[in-house]
């Protein structure tokens, strides 16, 4: 029976760039999918990026950029690294779409009328200077248990204590460095205690899959939903406040949606832009008779999102729930977290630009399972694995064959094979694996494909072909047990097909056939031409690793920048004392005004707060900068040159900007820097 499947990963933050812990999830999801679609089901997989939200918003501000230029920026990475390790979603959205403005209210509105949504007034810190209200993450102070400095509003990196952010001492928003206030706001939420007796049927419940009953959630996961059940579900607050980067909530000017409202219903907005371009009938998929499989596939930090608001959501406006929820674990590097000092937080970008991104896919299918466990990238055992498993056990079988198929018989397969040696016994492995691919115990399959290759390469040394080619008269039984390795190479290639997309195709065409599908396991090739073989992969080298962890680490120096500059760069002044550049008075200031000078081409009028006074500065940025995106900004400016009359009035010193020919770029100092503190 042909299934119709809709599969999803979580969707990335566009506030950062992808690294390999990323990639256990998007290469998971890819491997499932590719299985799916071999097998002939109507299989779509969709993604997108998660793109609202404070720390997003703060970032553009601070590159000087709308929220919409950086995750425009953001998302041509993130799709760049996915297509370099080969992960082909069928869509890739944003969570900026107006498909996913769409769904987002018509959920919100449903949810409303069902009597879902409560609003009350809550007291929360805001940032004066500021003016916005600051989520926990951006309100630090003194730890109130071990009295460490510097620590989030939310919990204490030194001692572990966690707290909310009213409980620090001296607390300061680490977005201005101001002292935050608590102020009334209204907020609304969704109730999810309400649907507690919901949840505790949906989450152990089962879900039809062709034909049988499938657990909806894995039993680690199932778990820990019942510790939340016995602690008690909370109303889950929805809302924030302006200045917020993401919907609008309707019936309430100035009330944002909370990032992850908006964030899983991005999975029908990509799937709906999906639907359109394909025609498909997206309803289908999302009624609540719906006949469609539903899966997302994230990681166990988020399961309280997926397993708890969303089914909930989904239930009380309407739609159908998912059919299961795939949770791994995190990956580790070396059995450690990933760390950037140690070069261990690997950017997919540094990975593709060192390695071959089938190697990783194939090592990280060698160790997931279905079940929630960490999975370790350990440095060694990766090329270990690769080299040994991959090329010596199952490449090899294709290059020790392939010569004397092209040298001695015009690149032509035996008519007959004859005692096919190990034939048999890999093509009766068709089902066995693909229930391993199914039930997504990857690395059973890999492990069972690898015992495969363990029972050619033993028919390869029992009929050492090498040494046939050099006795008269026995050039059929070169060509019979040949023909014999590159069918069983193929069969092999079949099941590793969803891990080595790219190596496929590459033996596809050697192999002179069409994409290879499941069911072509169950015949072979004979009297058949191939292609000339040529390298299919090569070995893993440590110095390529090393290479690649080096980079990991200096991309954390802020200036180790080598690439060679598309700007032109002016010479260095002549030297000057210490003395000389101490007389420079340079002073961080806010800029508390900008505005455009009339009959001026070139400037833009600022006011600048330094602390003790404010001055008026005319500065020629007004090509690069619109005056509203600089009011608020902190800046550096020269206080002690001596005023300037100009045409306009007359202008109290200067601020500091890079740039030449290159653009033009308002320098800013790292948050927390304070009007008139002196720069040195
Ligand atoms: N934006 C949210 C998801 C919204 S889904 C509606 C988010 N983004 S994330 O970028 O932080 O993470 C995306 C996915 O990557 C999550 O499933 C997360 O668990 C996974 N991983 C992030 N770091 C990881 C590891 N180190 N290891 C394995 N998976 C990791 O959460
Ligand atoms: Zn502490």
């Amino acid at each position: 029976m042909k299934r119709k499947i809709l599969v999803t990963s979580a969707l990335p933050y566009a506030n950062g760039a992808i690294h390999l812990g990323h990639m256990v999830e998007h290469i998971q999801t890819d491997i499932w999918v590719r299985f799916q679609k071999m097998r002939g089901h109507e299989c779509h997989s969709v993604c997108a990026d998660d793109t609202h939200g404070t720390p997003i918003m703060l970032r553009a501000e601070k590159e000087g950029i709308t929220p919409e230029q950086l995750i425009a920026g953001v998302a041509k990475e993130h799709v760049r690294d996915f297509e370099g390790f080969y992960v082909n979603y069928d869509n890739y959205g944003s969570t900026h779409s107006e498909e996913n403005r769409e769904f987002s209210y018509r959920i919100y509105n449903a949810l409303k009328a069902n009597g879902k949504i409560a609003n009350r007034t809550i007291s929360q810190l805001y940032d004066p200077q500021k003016n916005m209200f600051l989520p926990d993450r951006f309100v630090k102070g003194e730890c109130p248990k071990c009295h460490s400095k510097d620590q989030y509003g939310d919990n204490c990196e030194v001692c572990g204590t966690t707290y909310s952010p009213t409980d620090l001492i001296n607390p300061y928003s680490a977005v201005s460095g101001a002292t935050p206030e608590l102020r009334d706001s209204e907020h609304y939420f969704f109730k999810l205690g309400d649907c507690e007796a919901f949840l505790r049927g949906w989450t152990t419940g089962t879900a039809t899959v062709n034909g049988g009953e499938r657990p909806r959630l894995q039993e680690g996961a199932a778990n820990k939903l019942n510790e939340w059940f016995e602690a008690g579900l909370n109303d889950w607050d929805i809302s924030r406040d302006a200045p917020y980067f993401g919907f609008e909530i309707p019936d309430a000017p100035g009330k944002y949606f909370y990032v992850w409202l908006d964030a899983p219903v991005g999975y029908m907005a990509s799937h709906k832009q999906l639907c359109q371009r394909l025609g498909l009938d997206f309803d289908s998929y999302w009624n609540k008779d719906s006949n469609a499989e539903l899966y997302h596939h994230i990681g166990k930090d988020i399961l309280y999102f997926h397993a708890l608001f969303w089914p909930a959501m989904l239930e009380y406006a309407g739609y159908r729930t998912p059919t299961g929820i795939n949770a791994h674990g995190f990956l580790t590097v070396d059995g450690q977290k990933m760390s950037k000092s140690r070069g261990t937080f690997i950017t997919a970008e540094s990975y593709l630009r060192h390695l071959n991104p089938e190697w990783l896919r194939y090592y990280f299918a060698a160790k997931l399972n279905s079940a929630i466990e960490d999975l370790d990238l350990n440095l060694d055992d990766f090329v270990a694995r690769v080299n040994s498993d991959l090329i010596g056990k199952y490449v090899n079988i294709a290059s020790r064959a392939a010569g004397f198929i092209s040298k001695r018989f015009n690149n032509t397969l035996a008519a007959d094979l004859g005692d096919a040696g190990p034939l048999a016994e890999l093509q009766n492995a068709a089902e066995g694996i693909a229930a391993q691919w199914e039930n997504r115990e990857y690395s059973r399959a890999v492990r069972d494909i690898m015992a495969l290759t363990d029972l050619v390469n033993q028919y390869v040394d029992a009929h050492k072909p090498w040494e046939i080619a050099k006795q008269e008269g026995q050039d059929a039984e070169l060509q019979r047990v040949c023909s014999v390795l590159i069918n069983a190479f193929r069969i092999l290639t079949i099941y590793l097909k969803p891990v080595l997309p790219k190596l496929a195709a590459d033996v596809e065409a050697f192999l002179n056939v069409g994409p290879l599908t499941w069911q072509d396991a169950g015949t072979l090739l004979t009297r058949h031409s191939i292609n000339t073989y040529q390298h299919l992969m090569t070995r893993v080298d440590g110095k390529n690793i090393e290479a690649m962890i080096e980079e990991n680490k200096q991309s954390l120096a802020p200036v180790a920048e080598v690439a060679k500059p598309d700007y032109e760069i002016p010479e260095i002044e002549p030297t000057i004392s210490i003395d000389d550049f101490m007389k420079i008075d340079l002073r961080v200031a806010k800029i508390v005004d900008a505005k455009h000078v009339e009959g001026a081409e070139k400037l833009l009028q600022l006011t600048l707060d330094i602390g003790t006074e404010t001055r008026n500065v005319f500065a020629g940025i007004k090509s690069a900068y619109k005056p509203e995106d600089l009011i608020g900004r902190h800046t550096v400016m020269v206080a002690n040159l001596a005023p300037r009359k100009m045409k306009f009035g007359m202008s109290e010193g200067m601020v500091l900007a890079a740039g030449g020919d290159g653009g033009l770029y308002v320098l800013t100092p790292d948050l927390g820097a304070k009007p008139g503190m002196r720069v040195k």
